[in-house]
């Protein structure tokens, strides 16, 4: 890898852009590199993707709904670097990058806050019944006040139980204090520190699911996370428990969450992210009024959107320069040796 500056401005550096992406990421690689922005609204097929990588690029800037995988890498032998606009990097197959000394970066820290807020938002949705209320509003059914219409959860007070208490898990039990409410995590990596900050304590899964009036997942999605919720897991859970993932769908045994909404096994969940994405018009959780869906908005607002875009850029750039990037996740692909 260069290590000089002038190799980037001036060499065959070419980056592929896989969707459009904020101004705000485009702007910092104009003037520094030559680039594509692949057109459309949809996101390219890996076939498509393939196809375009074939005229030769040094880096890819992605978004979440590229999966690039060996294949797509081996389409393009001069690839250097992936930049993923997102936290999250399970459509990159790391291995296969690291293999190829391919360095992939994500963007953390500039959408924790937002994420958290959306979180927040399924929360107190789902807790106060707002889908069922909106639609007894909507068809008439309100005819006066209701003694017993309508009923949900109390959030204030209650027992928020955080599992993944990384960046995220965090800005979401910073927001719990505001409403009095006491603070459980699990988390695999020891997180003393954050815990002690929070004043959040540990749980094993099974006691914190058990004890937790509020659930929600901030875990990435690899291996031992997949599909950690499932049948087990929520029949762990309180009848009045509210579940909320803003992750990875892909950390939840989604037919096993739809059983325990219908037969009111949990109280009721929010959900931004699902095993298929789009969800399918046809998944039965759309028939269900004790669920929140939205469509993978959580990191969506304009301010994270730009700030996500341009620290995809630098990272991509930092890389393109032969620096380090400041949010590399496969540091081995540094080593030369290990493959
Ligand atoms: C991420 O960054 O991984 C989110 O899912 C989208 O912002």
């Amino acid at each position: 890898m260069s290590t000089t500056a002038d190799t980037l401005e001036s060499s065959a550096n070419r980056v592929l852009v896989t969707r459009q992406i904020p101004k705000a990421g485009l702007d910092v690689l104009q003037d520094k590199v030559e680039f594509r922005v692949l057109s459309g609204r949809w996101p390219p097929s890996p076939e498509q993707l393939i196809e375009a990588l074939a005229s030769g690029y040094t880096g890819i800037l992605s978004t979440l709904t590229e999966r690039i995988d060996g294949e797509v890498m081996d389409a393009c032998p001069g690839l250097r670097v992936i930049a993923n606009m997102a936290v999250g990097y399970d459509n990159i197959d790391l291995e296969a990058a690291t293999k190829r000394h391919i360095l992939v970066t994500n963007t953390p820290g500039v959408l924790t806050e937002t994420t958290a807020d959306l979180a927040w938002t399924l929360m107190m949705t789902a807790a106060r019944r707002l889908p069922a209320a909106m639609q007894y509003l909507r068809t008439g059914e309100w005819r006066t006040w209701e003694p017993e219409g309508l009923l949900g959860q109390d959030i204030s007070d209650a027992t928020l139980g955080i599992v993944g208490l990384g960046r995220i898990g965090v800005a979401v039990a910073k927001r719990a204090r505001g409403f009095n409410m006491r603070v459980l995590y699990q988390d695999p990596v020891p997180r003393l520190e954050a815990a002690r900050e929070v004043g959040a304590h540990y749980r094993e899964l099974p006691d914190l699911l058990r004890d937790a009036d509020f659930v929600s997942v901030h875990v990435p999605l690899t291996p031992q996370t997949a599909g950690m919720f499932g049948p087990d897991q929520f029949a762990m859970m309180k009848p009045t428990a509210v579940f909320v993932n803003t992750s990875r769908g892909g950390v939840v045994n989604q037919a096993a969450l739809y059983e325990a909404l219908r037969s009111r096994t949990i109280f009721a969940a929010g959900l931004d992210v699902y095993a298929e994405e789009p969800l399918p018009l046809t998944d039965p959780l759309l028939t269900l009024d004790n669920v929140v869906l939205t469509p993978h908005i959580a990191s969506a607002s304009v301010k994270t959107r730009n700030r996500m875009a341009t620290l995809a850029a630098e990272n991509l750039l930092a890389a393109l320069r032969g620096q380090r990037p400041q949010h590399l996740v496969n540091p081995a692909a540094l080593v030369k040796e290990i493959y």
